[in-house]
């Protein structure tokens, strides 16, 4: 199974950026834990911090799965709800959030991502991406 994790902006700042909010793990350290625990699992990883490039990873994805960190897009890029859409029958994208976006400033409230998403993972920390992956392997 491949599955593709893509991270939108800042996230590339993981493990220095506002460690209060989202932990002391980087990236690397979420690809690795994530390689061990799911050795199976064909990873791929990318993190962009611009929104058209997302949008084209995606449509050019050729994964079983997403897990889909779009940060602060997914609070008002109806660009990627729409990509989202476009691919959803080709395969699920799932949303992650580090922090628990309900719990925090009231923009954050609203994913306008979510009603194209399979499902979405919130406050769990970095863990939420391993929660996401264990959802695709026993689904
Ligand atoms: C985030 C939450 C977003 O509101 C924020 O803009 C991010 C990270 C999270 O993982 O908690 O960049 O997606």
């Amino acid at each position: 199974m491949k599955i593709l994790i893509l991270n939108g902006p800042n996230l590339n700042l993981l493990g220095k950026r506002e460690p209060e909010i989202y932990g002391s793990d980087t990236l690397e350290d979420i690809e690795k834990s994530l390689k061990e625990k799911f050795p199976g699992i064909d990873f791929q990883w990318e993190q962009s911090n611009s929104e058209g490039r997302l949008i084209d990873i995606l449509q050019a994805s050729d994964a079983d799965g997403v897990i889909f960190n779009p940060g602060a897009f997914t609070h008002y890029s109806y660009a990627l709800f729409d990509c989202i859409k476009a691919v959803e029958n080709k395969f699920p994208v799932v949303e992650v959030h580090i922090s628990n976006v309900h719990r925090r400033e009231k923009f954050r409230r609203k994913s306008v991502i979510a009603p194209a998403c399979a499902g979405t993972v919130s406050g769990l920390g970095t863990k939420g991406y391993e929660l996401a992956v264990r959802w695709f392997v026993d689904k």
